[in-house]
């Protein structure tokens, strides 16, 4: 590692400009070799170091050097490094009282987007205990199974959450779960008011030996991720991915004098893992805000001083949505990480927001794999370069969109993408780049294994992404291939979409997949479906269950009749053809429904509800 490092130095330095006449990207590619270089050489040396140094001790040092420094801004109220630091020390100490928390010990957090996510979790941390992340627009099954899957015995709650919870206490009391609130008091019979007790617990600092036997191969977090089928699944994710992940705020240029807006959940790892761990990494100031406001975005950007921004791809069109102010450019955010943001909009918020520098990443939580946009190439995600290749091999293969499976040849083989041909994107596993894989469940980790790719016996990590490679190096992401679709930023599992659809009595199958609309980034829900015999299409009942069990962004939105359903050879249902036809009712025979919030059920779809989605009259 060290040898790479001075070669890149010594080549930087003597040949720059020679180089630079060659190569057009040398200076942007050897910046970020190098900073990546030396980031990598940290966590080898995270690696041998021992005790083990994990983020939590890092966050420790960051109170001794500035105690005083804030590190949460969050509606008008403001908290130091030490603050927060005493109140992380607050809820161990309660949490080891009333629940007997020890090492090793999971703890599945249903919390908002708040500080005490923060200090919570490093309470937590502090203890050596891992901790869940759930998803706050989760209910009922869907929770429980997200619950039962990590294996947590306790669970800690916002109030505003107490409704989810009591619908499900039933369940946890069977299993004997330990539920906590996050308020002072609570007379609910099986759920404990935690507040109280973490004010009256003492603030001194815990002792390092109650985490003694962390290393960093152990788990720290469960991340759910929809990445395929199903229901969602916890992404085992080690302290080593947390370094990893923790280390972008750093590759893209973010120092400790910035200030970073989050305003994406903490349930994910871009608000938790590259917004929150990255923070702590560079020890700088966080502005948290409860969920994304495009009105407030800028105000609250001038009234902090907001330096770096994260994203989603809508984050940015509702952004350039907004009606234009003189005060459009006179902030102080100079970089943008995120992903999802299409090119045209790009654009747009550029002129009108003034020169920020856009950092669009490639990664999924629990992948191996992952790419920057580090130079000025407008929609690239990436580039491939040989040290990044090295250190995490990586191919794309050549796949079939309407089999959905890679094209193997004669001998059983994947056969590589050519330069320019989108494929699908696999990575080597590897010691470097492992695939830890999803808490209890085998048969989900093991569809993310592809074997015999390029050699029998080989094993890779299937991100399910097509992406492209052109002959300039530059990568660009194409799709996702079928079982999941994004809208508003998150995944939509179509089978587990499909399995809340069929609790309507009157629906005998029904085939999920993600539409494209104008003006929209992703995919919205629609639903192909088959009734039983004899039955009607009962708008009101379907509504129900779609209401009650899904959150907004998993809701198909429209709704196809179908007499049967077109299966692949292997039994798969056929979607690209849906996929291809949309919801325009001019070219579709079959019966359409659009699921209407205000009437609170599926209507039929019309020509004018057709063209008010067109002219944005009806948002979606
Ligand atoms: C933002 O910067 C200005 C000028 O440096 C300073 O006066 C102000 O206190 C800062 N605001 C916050 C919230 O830190
Ligand atoms: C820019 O915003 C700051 C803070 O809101 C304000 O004090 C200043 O007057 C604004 N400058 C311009 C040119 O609008
Ligand atoms: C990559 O970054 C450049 C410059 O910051 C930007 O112009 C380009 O649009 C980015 N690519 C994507 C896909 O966002």
């Amino acid at each position: 590692m060290y040898i790479w490092f001075t070669v890149f130095a010594g080549l930087a330095i003597l040949s720059l400009a020679f180089l630079k006449s060659l190569l057009p990207h040398f200076v942007e590619d050897s910046t970020y070799i190098l900073r990546s270089l030396k980031l990598g050489f940290r966590l080898v040396k995270y690696k041998k170091i021992k005790p083990f140094y994990s983020v939590v001790d890092c966050f420790s040092d960051a109170v001794k050097r500035h105690p005083n420094k804030i590190f949460l801004h969050f509606e008008g109220l403001q908290y130091s490094y030490g603050d927060v630091d005493k109140q992380s020390n607050k809820v161990a100490r309660a949490l080891q009282a009333e629940a007997g928390l020890k090492e090793g010990d999971t703890v599945a957090l249903f919390l908002a987007n708040e500080p005490s996510y923060v200090w919570t979790w490093l309470g937590l941390a502090k203890l050596g205990c891992p901790a869940a992340l759930l998803n706050f627009n989760i209910r009922s099954k869907s929770l429980l199974h997200c619950f039962s899957c990590c294996g947590a015995k306790v669970i800690i709650a916002s109030p505003e959450l107490q409704d989810a919870v009591e619908e499900v206490l039933p369940t946890l009391k069977e299993q004997e779960i330990r539920v906590f609130l996050l308020s002072e008091s609570c007379s609910i019979d099986g759920i404990s008011a935690l507040s109280d007790k973490i004010s009256q617990a003492s603030d001194q600092p815990l002792s390092r030996d109650l985490r003694a036997n962390i290393n960093i191969r152990s788990t720290a977090l469960y991340i759910y991720t929809s990445g395929t089928t199903g229901l969602p699944k916890a992404a085992v994710v080690t302290h080593e991915r947390i370094w990893a992940a923790s280390f972008l705020q750093a590759v893209c240029g973010v120092t400790a004098e910035d200030v970073f807006y989050i305003n994406l959940p903490l349930y994910h790892s871009a608000g938790f893992l590259i917004g929150m761990v990255g923070g702590i990494e560079r020890g700088l100031t966080i502005f948290l805000r409860r969920k994304f406001s495009a009105s407030q975005f800028w105000d609250d950007c001038r009234k902090y001083n907001v330096t770096v921004m994260q994203y989603i791809g809508e984050t940015m069109r509702y952004l350039c949505n907004t009606p234009q102010k003189d005060s459009d450019k006179n902030h102080s955010v100079r970089i943008a990480i995120g992903n999802g943001v299409r090119t045209d909009v790009w654009s747009d918020f550029l002129n009108r927001f003034g020169d920020i520098k856009v950092k669009e990443l490639y990664a999924a939580t629990e992948g191996n794999i992952g790419f920057i946009n580090y130079t000025s190439k407008i929609g690239a995600v990436g580039r491939v370069n040989f040290v990044h290749r090295f250190f995490f091999p990586y191919t794309l293969i050549k796949f079939d969109i309407a089999k959905e499976e890679p094209v193997r040849n004669s001998e059983g083989l994947c056969i590589q993408a050519a330069r320019g041909e989108t494929g699908l994107l696999v990575g080597k596993v590897t010691q470097r780049s492992p695939f830890v894989g999803y808490a209890g469940n085998k048969q989900q980790t093991e569809k993310k294994r592809l074997r015999d790719v390029l050699k029998k016996g080989d094993l890779y990590f299937n991100t399910g992404d097509l992406l492209r490679f052109d002959h300039d190096n530059f990568v660009y992401f194409q799709d996702r291939v079928g079982d999941t679709f994004r809208w508003k930023g998150e995944n939509v599992a179509t089978s587990e979409v499909a399995d809340i659809l069929t609790l309507a009595h009157c629906i005998l199958e029904a085939n999920v997949y993600g539409v494209q609309v104008e003006g929209h980034e992703g995919r919205i829900g629609m639903a192909a479906l088959t009734l039983k015999e004899g039955e009607d299409f009962d708008s009101s009942d379907i509504y129900k269950q779609v209401i009650t069990y899904l959150p907004a962004y998993a809701r198909p939105r429209f709704i196809r009749i179908q007499p049967c359903l077109e299966m692949t050879g292997t039994f798969k249902m056929k979607k690209v053809k849906l996929v291809e036809e949309g919801f325009n009712p001019d070219h579709i025979k079959d019966p359409l429904y659009f699921l209407d919030p205000e009437k609170k059920m599926y209507v039929p779809m019309t020509e004018e509800i057709y063209r008010a989605i067109a002219s944005r009259e009806i948002k979606l």
